[in-house]
């Protein structure tokens, strides 16, 4: 039996604007690679290499990232949705590039999944779908699943009110589905595969099995957890071989320039053609994607992407700054800020 898989990337990624605005949020940077090869990984180890991207927002993007997937060792298909279909529309515009079985991810997830063994556990189970569920601490801004003993799915209950919350395993973006079942999606509108495909199948009787996960889970998609997911990275919580030489307990690329005079301290990452100065201290979960410039300043639990510069006396912290941003001299970027591409924050300016 053939099994594909999908990557839902179609998404505007409202969330994480100003970040998503020009860049799709599947190829956003996380340390030293476009987020999707972390999903090409997961995939690759479960030797599934017939893989389909699902596009609508600026797919130029994302085929500029990613190609053909021969880089990946992996084939990518892009099918494209001419106005978003949402995430069951976006499965039933790709049915004709599928195999007899697929794979469905969100585009915005990062975990250390065991795909064999949730593939094993669908086909034993004889499930026409499989359903990867995730324990949460607060499932209310979730879509919550519920099963019976045998880990059947009974119902789903999309951003549940606090007397609805009966279970704490929430929808973790990751399916099994047998092909054939698709033909329960309406063509070519706009179709949800948690509000419309999942309860319709369960309506009509087939088996929709749960598999839950309870290692790493994250998914990308607020500023508060792309700054997360930097830090589980940098400190190891997630392993990820990182493309840069060890620096204490951070990381440097072997063409950042760091001046003997600034302090590098905790988990960080200093990537290729950065330059740090004296006098500039790069504290911990910061990351400096490329050709970032820091000139006596410091940098505290926060993203900063290319070609951006920060001048000296400066504090940024808890902030994500995207490409080619000015941060003059003595500003404070604080907590929660997050600046899109291009913009210039002039001395002693302060944000949030
Ligand atoms: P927000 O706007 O911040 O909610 O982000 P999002 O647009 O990514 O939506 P959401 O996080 O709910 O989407 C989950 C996954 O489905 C992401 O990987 C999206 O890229 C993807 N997705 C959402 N809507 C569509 C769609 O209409 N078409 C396709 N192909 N993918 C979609």
């Amino acid at each position: 039996m053939k099994t594909s898989a999908i990557i839902l990337v179609g998404g505007e990624g409202t969330r994480l604007r100003p970040l998503t605005l020009d860049l799709p949020k599947p190829v956003v940077p996380v340390l030293d690679r476009p987020f999707l090869k972390f999903q090409l990984d997961l995939l690759r180890k479960a030797s599934i290499t017939d893989i389909v991207l699902c596009v609508a927002f600026r797919p130029e993007r994302i085929r500029a990232v990613l190609g053909d997937g021969h880089a990946d060792s992996v084939q990518l298909t892009y099918v494209l949705e001419e106005t978003p279909l949402g995430t069951g529309g976006a499965v039933k515009n790709a049915e004709g590039a599928l195999g007899e079985r697929v794979v469905v991810m969100n585009g915005d997830v990062l975990a250390d999944m065991d795909l064999g063994a949730i593939l094993k556990m669908h086909g034993e189970t004889r499930a026409a779908a499989t359903i990867v569920l995730h324990p949460v601490d607060n499932p209310s801004a979730y879509g919550l699943v519920e099963t019976d003993q045998t880990g059947r799915v009974t119902r789903f209950v999309e951003k549940p009110k606090p007397e609805e919350i009966t279970t704490n395993r929430i929808n973790a973006g990751l399916y099994v589905l047998e092909t054939r079942t698709l033909s329960l999606m309406p063509k070519g509108v706009p179709y949800s595969i948690e509000r419309g495909y999942f309860p319709a199948l369960i309506a009509s009787g087939e088996r929709v099995q749960a598999f839950t996960h309870e290692g790493y889970w994250i998914d990308i998609g607020t500023h508060q957890k792309y700054l997360q997911v930097h830090l589980d990275l940098l400190s190891g919580r997630f392993p990820h071989e990182i493309q840069a030489s060890r620096r204490g307990s951070g990381y440097a690329h072997e063409t950042a320039v760091i001046d003997p005079a600034a302090v590098l301290e905790g988990h960080f990452y200093v990537g290729p053609g950065c330059q740090v100065g004296a006098g500039s201290r790069i504290e911990d979960g910061s990351a400096l994607i490329s050709n970032v410039r820091v000139q006596g300043a410091t940098i505290r639990q926060s993203v900063v992407w290319g070609d951006t510069e920060i001048g000296g006396g400066s504090l940024v912290e808890g902030a994500l700054l995207s490409n080619r941003v000015r941060v003059g001299r003595h500003c404070h970027v604080g907590r929660g800020s997050a600046l899109g591409d291009g913009v210039v924050i002039s001395d002693h300016s302060r944000t949030s």
